[in-house]
């Protein structure tokens, strides 16, 4: 057994976390964390963190490129970040979620869309929405490993009528997804804004790990989406919870500096030169 097959986060640095790795942690029932990143400065710091999965979410487009939702985020939008991500990390296994538009149609769709990501983005994974299932067994067959995402599926936010929580009423329908995803060889899925106890059923009855967000604390892994986690976004959803508030830091700083401007405080003697 390698080192790092012994802890996803204590082990060996030299090479980066695979999917084999998530699974022997699921088997040793040991919980890990993933977060999104759409840049290269959170990618650096939450690879230096140890966070063994970065995704490059489409929830780059309310969280980085100023789209209300999800919806309009692009391929071409999407492979530059995830580039810059997978430079900028060296342990991590870097997810690039396909956008809206991207793969539903056929699995050929989705095979040329990924292959984008593989060879212009260097991706180690990619991720989609729904049950999938021609596109997962397409890719997996392919080569390219795929991370399912059921529940709150938010490309299909105007179908599923808001954001809210999913599968109250059809959680064997989410169960047989799951287990469909897991047959056509994906090798783990994201359970958004889904009851603890259907979640649950979900984890215990599949062999792959599940990552909850908004899916009680029984999913073998929790993801979340790096602004609401550091306190960047103004309104957070409910299923995040902010550890710093970095909306507070940078406003106070960006106000102390620009008062410095006005006062020529700054640049004081240090940044000035001769
Ligand atoms: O795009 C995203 O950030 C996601 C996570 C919330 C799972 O899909």
């Amino acid at each position: 057994m390698s080192e790092q097959s012994q802890s996803l986060y204590g082990g060996a640095t030299h090479r980066r976390v695979t999917i084999r790795d998530l699974m022997q942690a699921k088997t040793r029932g040991e919980k890990w964390a993933m977060l999104t990143s759409y840049e290269q400065m959170t990618a650096g710091i939450f690879d230096e963190a140890g966070i063994p999965v970065l995704l490059v979410g489409d929830s780059a487009g309310n969280n980085f490129l100023g789209e209300e939702n999800t919806i309009p985020v692009t391929v071409d939008e999407m492979v530059p970040l995830v580039r810059a991500v997978v430079r900028s990390s060296h342990r991590a296994m870097v997810v690039a979620d396909l956008p809206f538009g991207s793969y539903e149609a056929s699995a050929d769709q989705a095979l040329a869309t990924s292959i984008r990501f593989f060879k212009e983005a260097g991706a180690h994974a990619v991720k989609l929405e729904g049950a999938q299932i021609d596109q997962v067994r397409k890719l997996t067959s392919s080569g390219i490993p795929v991370m399912g995402h059921l529940g709150l599926t938010p490309q299909s936010i105007h179908q599923l009528s808001g954001y809210r929580v999913q599968g109250r009423d059809d959680g064997d329908a989410m169960l047989n997804a799951a287990l469909a995803l897991q047959d056509a060889g994906a090798f783990s899925i994201v359970l958004e804004l889904v009851p603890t106890e259907l979640a649950k059923r979900i984890t215990d009855s599949l062999t792959i790990p599940t990552i909850g967000i908004g899916a009680g604390n029984t999913c073998d892994a929790q993801v979340l989406v790096w602004t609401d986690l550091m306190g960047l976004t103004k309104n957070p959803p409910k299923l995040a919870k902010a550890y710093r508030n970095l909306r507070l830091e940078i406003l106070d700083g960006t106000k102390e500096w620009a008062e410095d401007v006005r006062n020529g405080i700054f640049p004081g003697p240090e940044q000035t030169f001769h």
